[in-house]
């Protein structure tokens, strides 16, 4: 069945069954494969995508329930192609990935909390990325990260409030 989506702002056809996941749509048939698998049911959060602006699991959303919501990947996360997202460049400054396996989906729930709450404290970054596994423990890079991100830190340092 034929479905067009929007993804990362260009509309794209794609031809599937309508309960493919929309995981496997963007990787397999579109070709953008930031968007990782890690368990397929659920539980990590390796595969989040934000759909109109909320994280997704991508592995448990058929390509039938997309219709024409924005789809945003980690490829159409950065406003444009010389300029990071807030989060990505925080990524890059601290140096938070491990492996990076799981980190494309850390970046788009993270950039997905500080779009609803630009100044999140520790209990609010906690409780928003608690559904997104690193098997490498880069938790607290991760939360300095979102802080870098948010402008509550420069340097490794905490800026007062
Ligand atoms: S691959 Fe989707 S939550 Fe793990
Ligand atoms: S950086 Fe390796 S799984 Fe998170």
């Amino acid at each position: 069945m034929k479905y067009t989506l929007n993804v990362n702002g260009q509309s794209r056809t794609v031809d599937v069954a309508p309960e493919t996941p929309m995981l496997w749509v963007l990787r397999d048939n579109l070709e953008l494969v930031g968007t990782k698998y890690g368990c397929g049911v659920g539980q990590c959060g390796a595969c989040t995508i934000h759909l109109n602006g909320v994280p997704t699991r991508a592995c448990m959303t058929p390509v039938s329930t997309v219709g024409r919501m924005k789809i945003t990947t980690i490829e159409g996360l950065a406003p444009s192609p010389t300029k990071l997202h807030p989060v990505q460049q925080a990524w890059c400054d601290l140096d938070v990935a491990q492996c990076g396996y799981c980190q494309a989906g850390q970046i788009m729930t993270a950039a997905a909390l500080l779009k609803d709450n630009p100044k999140p404290t520790d209990d609010d970054i906690d409780g928003a990325m608690a559904g997104n596994i690193c098997r490498c423990a880069t938790y607290t890079r991760i939360r300095q990260g979102i802080k870098h991100a948010a402008g509550l830190t420069t340097g490794g340092k905490e800026v007062a409030q």
